[in-house]
């Protein structure tokens, strides 16, 4: 029996004063929540301690949207797994496509980080997704097999039940052009075969699928009904405290 996580990637968005008002809204919405969901949110770096201590008695739980692998040293401006550990920070996103476009984080990298994660006993949630040109040309599933097979070098079975995947084909983020659902569970579904090819059907079958992508108010209950999907990793619709809270309750 696999638990939904719905995740609220807040990316580079919302100042202290903001932030505080969001977390407020979800603490209220969720005040009363008992359905068997797991609600995460993935604030920046500079309200993690502050939303920490004001969650700490709702049914909401913290991620990081990055870290360094190193526990610590001379690496300026960076955060380290010891540091989000320390703070109570239970969940952090790995590999997102904008990290891998954006600041040319390379699968080796990635791999580094998942590593140094489970280390801290912090859940990963390794993001994995191709591009448009790649899916026109026909070559997004081996494009998402070799992210998680190089994601998972080295990680043993015991670690490797531990990681959450995140599906997010890159031309649906931020776009407002999800997958479909038949889409998307379509390759929940082969990365869980990806998954049970590396490390056996128990791991396979228990890990935690997420799609991300353009998940909406109105397509979150289509996409979230999938067989292969056990959650969504939200952006844009995740900094609206009621249209998060309409997303989670289509989880199922
Ligand atoms: P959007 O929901 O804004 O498309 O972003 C998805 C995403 O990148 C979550 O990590």
């Amino acid at each position: 029996m696999r638990t939904p996580l719905i995740a609220g990637n807040w990316k580079m968005n919302n100042n202290m004063t903001e932030s505080m008002e969001l977390v407020d809204n979800l603490i209220q919405l969720t005040k009363n929540f008992n359905k068997n969901v797991e609600i995460l949110i993935c604030p920046p770096f500079t309200a993690l301690f502050s939303i920490k201590n004001s969650i700490n008695d709702s049914v909401i739980k913290l991620g990081a949207q990055n870290m360094h692998f190193e526990e610590k040293g001379a690496y300026t401006g960076e955060v380290s797994p010891m540091m989000l550990h320390d703070i109570g920070v239970e969940y952090v996103i790995i590999g997102h496509s904008e990290r891998r476009q954006l600041f040319n984080e390379t699968d080796d990298l990635i791999n580094k980080k998942l590593k140094a994660a489970l280390k801290y006993g912090i859940k990963p949630i390794l993001c994995v997704g191709e591009t448009l040109g790649q899916r026109e040309s026909g070559i997004e599933k081996s494009i998402i097999k070799n992210q998680i097979t190089n994601a998972f070098n080295d990680i043993n079975d015991k670690d490797s039940a531990k990681v959450i995947i995140a599906y997010e084909p890159i031309w649906a983020i931020g776009t407002g052009k999800n997958a479909t659902s038949n889409q998307a569970n379509e390759m929940a579904s082969f990365i869980r075969k990806t998954v049970s090819e590396l490390y056996g059907e128990l791991v396979s079958q228990n890990m935690i699928i997420q799609y991300g992508g353009s998940v909406k108010v109105n397509n979150a209950n289509e996409i979230l009904s999938q067989n292969d999907i056990d959650g969504a990793l939200i952006g844009g619709a995740s900094l609206k405290a009621e249209d998060f809270y309409k997303i989670i309750n289509s989880a199922q």
